[in-house]
């Protein structure tokens, strides 16, 4: 089967030709339609988990994907072949992952039938990102009459914060630049902050004398965020997505500090997919490009500029 892989951490990602996996006892066999582009794809492929879990190469990059369950594993009952299905198909210690023509996954892991109203493209941008952000809502606890900033609300975590920490009935102040406003106001945020055009800390102490009552962030340094945090009242929550916050020194600043691991489950993609369909969350596909582009496409990734979701055809 194709699929994008690196033959060791630190390697350009490339097209290669590698063995179908098999279902094991209690697996699915998915043949992927597509595949969701998350910046962990990048971080693993560039050794994130190398002392973490023993990896096997060539190692098949990705997390995401949607697509049709084509073999189901003994045992198994949750799935028949035909079933559309999306879910988070990483597995570095099996050299597996979705930027693949087939994945495996555990049918009781992190898989969910497909919600009814998308598309396998859309499907598959889905996991990771609102993943993420359903359990940074809870886990803040954003709730009505609570003030929530949202640094990196342009991306694809930050878009699904925005529309989650909304619908909890939350004020939500969102980073975006003129190109993002309209999006952010249109998925639920009730102001927007320019990050690029002045001091980011200084524009919300101004808007919000009175002081935030949770960061959730997806972007700053453990400097930047120690700033912002200054905007938090005591008793507030900072929440950073990159390990960035400092948890023992904000404590003794009065403000809880988290830092933020995703835990993904099959549970929490039907909770999403209920959501999807009743119309509560959408997702912004930025861009399509089939598998060959998928290297270009995650260097670009890299480089910053997300509006949304980049997925690979398959
Ligand atoms: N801990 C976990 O379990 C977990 C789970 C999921 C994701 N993550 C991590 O969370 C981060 C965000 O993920 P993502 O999928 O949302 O990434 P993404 O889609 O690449 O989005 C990042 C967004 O932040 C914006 N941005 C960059 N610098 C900014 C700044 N200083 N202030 C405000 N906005 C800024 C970017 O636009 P511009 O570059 O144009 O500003 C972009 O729109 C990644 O590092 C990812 O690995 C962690």
């Amino acid at each position: 089967m194709r699929a994008i892989a690196v033959s060791e951490y630190g390697a350009t990602p490339s097209l290669m030709d590698l063995d179908r996996p098999e279902p094991g006892p209690g697996e699915i066999l998915v043949k992927l339609v597509a595949a969701g582009v998350n910046p962990y794809d990048w971080k693993v492929a560039a050794g994130a988990m190398k002392d973490v879990v023993q990896a096997r190469f060539p190692l098949i990059l990705g997390q995401d994907g949607a697509g049709v369950v084509e073999e189901v594993g003994e045992g198994v009952d949750r799935y028949r072949t035909g079933d559309q299905v999306y879910g988070s198909f990483g597995a570095v210690p099996r050299g597996l992952g979705s930027y693949a023509e087939y994945a495996v996954v555990a049918a009781d892991g992190p898989v969910a039938t497909m919600p009814q109203k998308m598309v396998y493209s859309q499907a598959a941008a889905v996991p990771t990102a609102s993943m993420t952000a359903y359990n940074l809502v809870e886990r803040t606890g954003v709730e009505e009459g609570r003030t929530v900033l949202v640094c990196g609300a342009t991306g694809g975590v930050g878009q699904a914060v925005v529309q989650l920490a909304a619908l909890k009935g939350a004020r939500v102040i969102a980073t975006a630049g003129p190109d993002m406003t309209d999006r952010m106001l249109r998925l639920g945020a009730d102001e927007t902050v320019d990050h690029r055009a002045g001091d980011l800390f200084e524009s919300v102490t101004e808007a919000h004398p009175d002081g935030l009552d949770i960061v959730i962030d997806m972007v700053d340094d453990e400097r930047r965020l120690d700033e912002l945090a200054g905007a938090v009242r005591k008793g507030g929550i900072v929440a950073s997505t990159i390990g960035q916050a400092n948890t023992a020194g904000l404590k003794k600043r009065g403000i809880r500090a988290v830092n933020f691991v995703n835990k993904a489950s099959r549970e929490l993609l039907e909770t999403l997919a209920e959501l999807i369909d009743r119309g509560k969350l959408t997702v912004h596909i930025d861009r399509e490009v089939d598998l060959a582009d998928a290297p270009a496409a995650l260097a670009e990734i890299k480089r910053g500029g997300a509006r949304g979701k980049l997925v690979i055809r398959l």
